[in-house]
């Protein structure tokens, strides 16, 4: 790669091809497009591997608001070695089979833990409230948009959850960033947030007012609280699930804090409600702590089989956030059908305890499959188990090809996990019939006789690294 001007110019294999408008591109044999002037081939990929930290970057005062658009390049190189795995376009779903570029292809990379999303009452009450409500609210709650839909679903939420009351919103993205927000608004409030808090968590502490403290784990947390005898004015903010390991958080231990330090305890149980607890309560119901939760976030994305998320807690609390959470306020309100399959969803889920069954049944099956070939599945026991790669561009191969052997699976990468430590996270639902499963399994065995998945891992010695890994990205990267 050489740098001409303010763009870096790339060799392309091994004859040199200077491009800083359209031309064509020996490598991949196209006519590449002319705005994108820094463009990956496949000849490029080691060579940007080398030297992606040299390329110049325009000095921020001095920048067209676009330009980190035009010289965002990170998908092009990895769609250039073959195996970009984001956007897949699925053309039709049975929900564990889904249909991507006409072939049908087992789905172990989606959210629908109870496989509800299919479920014959769930798609009736859908298609009912679409015929009674119309297509949309077409305005926020607090003004126009308020259903009896929305309301039957709060108290029914807040029966579920055990709580006073519940609030719906449209994502469970607004619901967490609004009330995270809110609460935190006054500058000398304090929120801890677990490190590994989902995005909009994250984005919650950013617009709050208060201090934000970062925790890695309920020991650095410990250390961090007993700097003070009383945190009254703190909001301590967790997942109870991490979404990409599986992880549990130990809520015990953190309630046993919560009421030595007295703080205000947010828990986010996006993957643990419906799946983990008596009828898919939550986790903080699996661990008997349901009462000491201040605030409990769950979201319909998931096991609820549709859209929306919602907070339940004191209900002078939920009052407060829903006239103030400007995430609630300010955009329109859950979509009739959203709203009614999410109310389905939640009957099913209060009634079918084979439904859970067939889940566990699934989830051991398939962790044990995945521990015979010698994966490390991160002492996962929930229905996400991550498969440990280590190498980013690894993980991207490794995916790719388990698609084009027939098996949806989703890739993670820093930042949502330390460098070096890249996973394939695969989840189960009760729908995947065993030879689903035992297809998965071999095309995994497959995966490890041809690429080298580090075996027989601890978790005591994860390798780690100083940067990502581009060694996969070049098409013909076969380790072992
Ligand atoms: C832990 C966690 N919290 C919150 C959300 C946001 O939920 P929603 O998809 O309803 O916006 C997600 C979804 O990805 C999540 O995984």
């Amino acid at each position: 790669m050489a740098t001409g001007g303010k763009y870096a110019v790339f060799d392309c294999g091994d004859q040199r091809e200077e491009r800083r408008g359209a031309g064509h591109c020996p490598a991949l044999d196209t006519v590449v497009a002319g705005r994108a002037r820094r463009v990956a081939c496949p000849g490029a990929l080691p060579i940007f591997a080398a030297r992606f930290a040299e390329i110049p970057r325009r000095k921020a005062a001095r920048m067209d608001i676009f330009e980190p658009c035009f010289t965002f390049q990170d998908a092009e190189l990895i769609k250039a070695a073959g195996i970009y795995p984001f956007f897949h376009t699925l053309s039709s779903s049975e929900g564990p089979v889904v249909t991507v570029k006409g072939r049908q292809v087992i789905m172990l990379g989606s959210n629908n833990y109870l496989g509800l999303t299919h479920h014959p009452e769930v798609l009736r009450s859908a298609h009912q409230a679409i015929d009674k409500y119309g297509t949309s609210c077409t305005g926020s709650r607090l003004l126009n948009g308020n259903l009896d839909l929305h309301e039957q679903l709060e108290r029914e939420l807040a029966e579920f959850t055990h709580k006073e009351a519940a609030v719906v919103f449209s994502t469970g993205f607004l619901a967490n960033m609004g009330s995270v927000g809110l609460l935190a608004k006054s500058a000398d409030c304090v929120i801890f947030s677990h490190a590994e808090n989902h995005a909009s968590l994250i984005e919650g502490t950013r617009i709050a007012r208060g201090a934000v403290c970062v925790f890695e784990d309920l020991d650095d947390l410990e250390r961090k609280l007993s700097r003070r005898d009383k945190w009254e004015n703190a909001l301590v903010v967790t997942d109870a699930v991490f979404s990409m390991t599986g992880r549990v958080t130990d809520l015990k231990r953190l309630c046993e804090l919560r009421r030595r330090y007295g703080f205000r305890l947010y828990v986010d149980d996006a993957h643990g409600i419906g799946v983990l607890g008596p009828q898919g309560r939550g986790t903080a119901a699996a661990q008997g702590v349901e009462a000491e939760v201040d605030l409990l976030f769950g979201t319909f994305s998931k096991s609820f089989a549709s859209l929306g998320g919602f907070v339940a807690g004191e209900a002078r609390v939920i009052d407060y956030l829903k006239h103030k959470a400007r995430t609630l306020v300010f955009s329109a309100a859950l979509p009739p059908a959203s709203a009614a399959a999410a109310l389905a969803a939640l009957g099913v889920m209060k009634r079918d305890e084979l439904l859970f069954e067939r889940l566990w049944d699934n989830v051991a099956y398939f962790r044990e499959g995945l521990a015979q070939i010698g994966y490390y599945t991160m002492g996962s026991r929930t229905p996400i188990l991550p498969l440990f790669v280590g190498s980013e561009s690894l993980a991207f191969r490794l995916c790719r090809e388990a698609l084009d052997r027939g098996v949806f699976t989703t890739p993670v990468v820093h930042p949502a996990v330390p460098l070096g430590q890249a996973l394939i996270r695969t989840s189960i639902m009760p729908a995947h019939e065993r030879s689903h499963l035992d297809k998965a399994l071999e095309v995994f065995a497959g995966l490890v006789e041809r690429y080298p998945v580090p075996m027989g891992l601890d978790g005591q010695r994860l390798p780690t690294a100083d940067s990502m890994d581009f060694t996969y990205l070049q098409p013909d990267a076969v380790g072992g």
